[in-house]
């Protein structure tokens, strides 16, 4: 790398870049299918360092639904994946992670120069989210011992955006989740799926990024005349998308959002 001649760490030193992306909803269909391998094959063919998945990896949470996560959601670098409403925890855990049980999912995952702490705002049968004491003080004892920037991962998204129906399943402890983040400085930004729309935003004074859906993309409710129910507001027939986060070692986030084409 001729940024950091000398031997230097280039994993460690050098800007990380993230692809991110979310909502695969593989329900043993076709089309959920087709669209994940389009977005994956993308994936492998790109320099990142790690792929984040923030949820709604399957569509009922079946047993063979994550055997479909387990053979497509992978690549070359790190795949940090974290439940979403449409998953369930005990198969979830089952395929994914090797253990019994329906307990939140957290994980603290270090790659490279970044430390990941996966969250899991699920409430099993609901589609809105909480984090919860439990959550929220397992998080707080993370950052506590992070030495390097710290990406929060989670399914809900903690602030409005501004879209009536997505805003009704958001994240309902935001208040709590957001004192946590202040009192750490190591928070470099809060990653999130489940709008099925790249958007940007701030919580708690940091970047707040939702990754777009691979499945479909929500409607805006500017810019249509209909009025959205969830019978419409998915856009089934644009392409999936992709958001490349790149950290550089202080903690500072840019974001590019790509749609992948077929
Ligand atoms: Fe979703
Ligand atoms: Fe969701």
């Amino acid at each position: 790398m001729w940024l950091f001649p000398g031997g230097v760490d280039r994993v460690t030193m050098r800007a990380m870049i993230i692809a991110h992306v979310s909502d695969t909803h593989l329900d043993g269909g076709p089309r959920a299918l087709r669209r994940t391998r389009l977005v994956f094959e993308h994936l492998r063919r790109c320099a990142v360092d790690v792929v984040l998945v923030t949820g709604d990896l399957a569509d009922h949470g079946t047993a063979d639904e994550y055997a479909a996560v387990r053979a497509e959601l992978v690549a070359d670098v790190p795949v940090l994946m974290l439940p979403g409403n449409h998953d369930d925890r005990a198969a979830y855990r089952t395929a994914l992670l090797g253990g019994s049980g329906d307990a939140p999912i957290n994980q603290a995952v270090r790659v490279g120069g970044a430390l990941f702490a996966l969250c899991d705002s699920t409430v099993p049968g609901q589609a809105y989210g909480v984090l919860g004491a439990a959550t929220l003080d397992w998080l707080r004892t993370v950052l506590a011992g992070a030495d390097c920037p710290v990406l929060i991962g989670l399914h809900h998204h903690p602030i409005p955006l501004h879209n009536p129906l997505v805003d009704g399943i958001g994240l309902r402890d935001a208040d709590d989740f957001a004192a946590v983040v202040r009192d750490s400085p190591a928070v470099a930004a809060i990653l999130c799926g489940h709008a099925h729309a790249g958007a940007a935003g701030t919580f708690a004074g940091r970047p707040l990024l939702a990754a777009p859906g691979v499945v479909s993309t929500t409607r805006l409710p500017w810019t249509t005349g209909e009025t959205l129910t969830w019978a419409n507001t998915a856009d089934l027939d644009g392409p999936p998308g992709v958001a490349f986060h790149v950290l550089t070692p202080g903690g500072d986030i840019t974001t590019h959002f790509r749609t992948v084409q077929e």
